[in-house]
């Protein structure tokens, strides 16, 4: 058996995204079962394997709809999501991946496998809502703005954990309880109700960054609300997005000493 290293670059490399979100949950399910013991060795790509389609636009040029009865708004959204969620893969492994050399214990590697897990799961609940209103992932284009925090990041796991969990997961957290609102007045539970499942998970990542984030500031002798703040002004274009939802965010034990001294000044 490979060792959860090379399961991580396998991942990575999977060009067919419901192929990579089943590896990825075979692989989880692999390591829980100690099928996969090793942690090991490995290069991750620069690039994760993706599918020809969807085209990948910037940001700007990606079209929003509004969320009604109709389908095309709802198909828009959570065709964006699922495009979100795969990326989400392909950061989890690569945080397992990229920094398995960096003596960092067992517990570091259990937690980003479950974060793995996770994210699969959330791509194909996403895919199920999509067939369910006759549409598919690859059907619209989508942006590839989340594969830059990674690169950017790749050097540095402080980096990585203030970029990827802690600013942009936590803005899921945010801006997430808004779509399930206006799903179910659209009518559709179903997708409100993957939306909250999603959610709800989503806390535990940015629970996990933050306990990893502030693992590794302490091993380094950092002050971790400083060392965010230096990170996220070097890495992170712009100021945060109000609103925060703070429930959520105080959930994940990450308290608002991190976010609000960087948050944009209206109030919006
Ligand atoms: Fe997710
Ligand atoms: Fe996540």
């Amino acid at each position: 058996m490979a060792t959860l290293a090379e399961a991580a670059v396998a991942i990575l490399a999977t060009a067919d995204p419901i192929a990579k979100a089943r590896l990825s949950r075979d692989t989880a399910a692999a390591w829980r079962s100690g099928a996969i013991a090793e942690i090991g060795s490995a290069t991750p790509p620069d690039r994760p394997g993706r599918p020809d389609r969807p085209a990948l636009l910037p940001p700007a040029q990606v079209k929003r709809r509004k969320i009604s009865a109709a389908p095309a708004g709802r198909i828009a959204l959570l065709h964006a999501l699922a495009h979100i969620e795969l990326n989400a893969i392909d950061l989890a492994w690569d945080i397992a991946a990229r920094f398995c050399q960096s003596g960092l214990p067992r517990g570091f590697f259990e937690d980003w496998v479950a974060v793995g897990d996770d994210e699969s799961r959330h791509f194909l609940l996403l895919c199920d809502r999509l067939a369910a209103l006759g549409a598919g992932y690859g059907d619209l284009p989508a942006h590839d703005g989340l594969w830059e925090a990674s690169q950017s990041t790749a050097h540095d796991l402080m980096a990585r954990l203030a970029l990827v969990p802690l600013v942009l997961e936590a803005r899921g957290l945010d801006v997430t309880p808004a779509m399930v609102a206006k799903l179910h007045a659209a009518g559709d539970d179903e997708s409100a109700a993957a939306l909250q499942i999603i959610h709800d998970d989503e806390i535990t990542h940015v629970a996990t960054g933050r306990r990893w984030f502030e693992w590794e500031a302490a091993r380094q002798g950092l002050e971790p609300v400083a060392a965010y703040h230096t990170l996220v002004r070097r890495y992170f274009r712009g100021p945060l997005k109000r609103p925060f939802n703070t429930a959520s965010r105080d959930k994940a034990g990450f308290k608002a000493a991190y976010y609000e001294p960087l948050a944009s000044e209206d109030l919006a």
